[in-house]
């Protein structure tokens, strides 16, 4: 077997070269995620069955064995496999924790939520109809990133304050180009601003999931239920899941569209809906590129004669998946909205499924929906330089500078 570790850049910078070489490696590569060691899976098959494998857990304190001591404040990612949520948790508090937040997520429940989502759409459309036309405006700041946080601020009852320190916070969670030290401290300051919620909230309770899960935990005075420090965590995941991950997918539709002009005229014509455009998307271009961690309870056997041996950890590589030929064919490299098979992994599989799956995907139509029609001829601005964001899990672009022309204007400029 081949021992080469490949180091997984920091920057996202090499994402499709390292997902080629992930492809072409084989079920699993040994890779260098910031200093520590996992296997990456990105075949499909493989990675399915790990996912909803009862030896496969993403708690480290129960089966990292190098938790805490070689991570907590030594591991750039340690709030990732740190945390006291269901993002981490194994077996029953998985189910009791997952069980407390799921009902605002089931499928009525956010269907209901569509019409706010296309009032909070066209007022910030509204802003952006403001700009003199010709003028570069940053599509990722005036709307991938703003409708997100409404919607899932709305959810939580966040305050404006909070809403806006949550902003650098959360986004240096996903900046995996900080040094253990700067991680740490934005850590703590995320907590304090994390503290300061539920004290506002336990003070002046509102019809949102925050106060419903405060009041959870505080009728069961005994913590049953869930701890303080599960309190903070799942907020910290919620708020963190609304504000980074639906806001990529926006940008990545975007700037796919553009860069494919032909596709964008299957849409045009009818030949197919956003509903595919979306889909393909999350194959082509995964929100969430690599997600870490799980690890190995027992020596697992995987195909082609690999062992992942226990204690070892693994790193699901959603992004390589999207691309991988066994499911999507030879052509899985090229972005195609009119694919057949819309069957990948972007949202996870088993039981840590994406719970906001259907909220994101429906915010996506919406804006996406809203923004095209409204801004039929919106092209990237002359000067525009797309950068990807510095980070291994969260696949987005730094800034999307866009020329935005009304529908209508462009005809009544010509008259
Ligand atoms: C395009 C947008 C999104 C993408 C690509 C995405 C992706 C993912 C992925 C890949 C996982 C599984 C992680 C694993 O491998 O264990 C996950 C889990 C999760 N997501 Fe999302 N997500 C998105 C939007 C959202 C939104 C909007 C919310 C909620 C507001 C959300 C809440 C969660 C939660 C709570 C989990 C943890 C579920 C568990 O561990 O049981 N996500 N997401």
């Amino acid at each position: 077997m081949d021992q080469h570790v490949l180091t997984i850049d920091p920057t996202g910078a090499e994402r499709h070269t390292e997902s080629a070489y992930l492809l072409a490696h084989g079920p699993a590569t040994r890779v260098d995620i910031l200093g520590q060691q996992a296997w990456a899976v990105a075949d499909p098959a493989v990675l399915k069955a790990l996912l909803v494998d009862p030896r496969v857990s993403k708690d480290a304190a129960q089966h990292w064995p190098k938790f805490p001591d070689e991570i907590v404040g030594k591991w750039p990612l340690a709030l990732w496999v740190g945390v006291s949520n269901m993002f981490t948790a194994y077996g029953t508090d998985h189910r009791r924790l997952r069980r407390l937040v799921s009902p605002a997520f089931a499928a009525r429940r956010v269907a209901a939520l569509a019409p706010r989502i296309e009032d909070m759409t066209a007022q910030l459309l509204d802003a952006l109809a403001a700009v003199a036309p010709g003028e570069s405006v940053d599509l990722r700041e005036n709307l991938a990133v703003p409708l997100p946080i409404q919607v899932i601020s709305s959810l939580m009852g966040l305050p404006v304050a909070a809403q806006q320190a949550f902003r650098g916070l959360v986004d240096a969670v996903f900046d995996t180009t900080l040094s253990p030290q700067e991680a740490g401290a934005n850590a703590v300051r995320l907590y304090e601003v994390l503290a300061d919620l539920v004290a506002e909230k336990r003070e002046n309770p509102g019809d949102d999931m925050t106060s419903l899960l405060i009041a959870t935990r505080d009728e069961e005075g005994d913590g049953s239920a869930l701890t303080e420090q599960e309190l903070l965590d799942t907020l910290l995941l919620i708020i963190s899941a609304g504000y980074e991950t639906t806001v990529n997918l926006i940008d990545q539709v975007i700037t796919t569209l553009l860069t494919h002009p032909e596709e964008r005229a299957k849409l045009d014509a009818g030949k197919a809906q956003w509903r595919d455009v979306i889909e393909e998307t999350l194959r082509f271009e995964a929100p969430v590129a690599h997600l870490p961690l799980r690890y190995a309870i027992e020596d697992i056997e995987v195909e082609g004669g690999l062992t992942i041996r226990k204690g070892e950890a693994i790193l699901a590589s959603y992004a390589a998946v999207g691309r991988h030929p066994d499911l999507h064919g030879d052509d899985a490299d090229a972005f195609d909205v009119t694919r057949p098979l819309k069957d990948h992994l972007a949202f996870g599989h088993g039981v840590h499924f994406c719970l906001g799956a259907q909220l994101a995907r429906m915010e996506a139509e919406i804006a996406l929906r809203m923004l095209f029609d409204r801004f039929p001829d919106l092209a990237f601005a002359p000067d525009a330089e797309l950068r990807p964001l510095e980070s291994l899990i969260s696949n987005g672009h730094q800034r999307l500078p866009i020329v935005l022309t009304p529908a209508g204007a462009a005809a009544a400029a010509v008259d």
